[in-house]
């Protein structure tokens, strides 16, 4: 017994110095030490040891046991830190390197615009409203006072779905369809954002959809004045504070007297250069004051209230503002320019 349990030991710790990794030993762990194994065999036949060799053939086994345990965990934490060491070599982290960037979209540079006007807007005390894009004849033009015949109404061709329901042209159609909502009582103070369409071939300054932002102040004793102030207020802030303003007669059939708004040329300071065509100014705007006819279809007294209305293209100004060359540019979404404007 003796014997057998002392090559027993020298078996196992030759084959656990030889153990290369760690599932070698756990098969020399589980072969000597399982309930399989030799060791587990002898202490069982000790039931047929005499009394005196009994405790002496117990001890032994024990100790060898003990001794193949032992060895088995040294070897196996000297493996590990033999793994790691390894590891460590092998694998150089290098904290200094950049990270992988994550790609970051923006805000359509038209939707920045607007957002813009929305802000300045709201800052001298009007409210954003919206209106449908599918539009009736009759807010279209007929409310604007323009009836069925009118000869202003070629100027903005339209895409018709029925004789009575179009594309809208204009944004104007959302000042009939909110002064109808405040019944005659003013104030009425609104901007609108929004698309509108026009049959038309499309180049560098023209496309068959664009937007337009509406303004309308109705209320009691709006004059003229109120309008050039409001205008020349956003002009400077959405284009600088250096901008000046210009009215020249015009006509809109919505209002009267009607206007073109010119803004002084932000490239040459109003001297007159190629951008400005040596005017020193550009147009960015029509308005005017509300038409009598056009307060009244709607349902406000023209004796009691008065009031101003503009309309301006938010694609010309967003040209005029970042310097950009044809309007085509907004519509199909080369990221090359659109990521230009991750800033705006
Ligand atoms: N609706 C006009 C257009 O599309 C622009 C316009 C001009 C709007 C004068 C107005 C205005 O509200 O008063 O050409």
């Amino acid at each position: 017994m003796k014997e057998t349990l002392e090559a027993l030991l020298k078996e196992a710790l030759e084959k656990i110095q030889a153990a290369e990794d760690g599932r070698a030993l756990q098969e020399v762990r589980v072969s000597y030490l399982g309930k399989k194994g030799p060791i587990t065999e002898v202490l069982r036949g000790m039931g047929k040891l005499s009394a005196e060799e009994r405790p002496v053939v117990g001890q032994l086994a024990n100790e060898v046991r003990d001794e193949i345990k032992a060895k088995l965990d040294k070897k196996e934490q000297e493996l590990e830190e033999i793994r790691i060491s390894k590891q460590l070599a092998e694998q150089k982290l290098d904290v200094t390197m950049p990270g992988r960037p994550v790609p970051q979209g923006s805000r359509h540079p038209l939707q920045a615009v607007v957002e813009e006007l929305e802000d300045i807007f709201i800052g001298l005390g009007f409210s954003v409203e919206e209106g449908p894009e599918v539009e009736t004849d009759y807010y279209n033009f007929e409310a604007l006072n323009l009836p069925k015949d009118h000869p202003a109404r070629d100027m903005q061709d339209s895409f018709y779905f029925t004789e009575e329901l179009l594309l809208r042209t204009q944004t104007s159609p959302v000042q009939a369809r909110t002064m109808e909502a405040h019944q005659g009582v003013g104030p009425v103070k609104i901007i609108c954002p929004g698309r509108v369409f026009r049959r038309d071939n499309d180049d560098a300054t023209h496309s068959h959809q664009f937007m337009q932002v509406e303004g309308l102040y109705i209320d009691h004793n709006v004059r003229m004045s109120d309008l050039r102030g409001i205008l020349d207020t956003f002009v400077k802030r959405f284009f600088g504070e250096d901008r000046e303003i210009r009215l020249r007669p015009s006509f809109f059939p919505f209002t009267e007297p009607s206007v073109e708004v010119d803004v002084s040329c932000g490239i040459c300071g109003g001297k007159g250069c190629r951008v400005c065509k040596q005017s020193g100014w550009i147009e960015v705007l029509g308005a005017g004051m509300v038409h009598p006819k056009v307060l009244e279809m709607s349902g406000f007294d023209p004796n009691e209230y008065s009031g101003f209305a503009f309309g301006m293209g938010v694609e010309r100004l967003a040209m005029l503002k970042y310097a950009i060359d044809d309007i085509r540019h907004f519509y199909t979404n080369d990221t090359r320019f659109l990521s230009q404007f991750k800033r705006v």
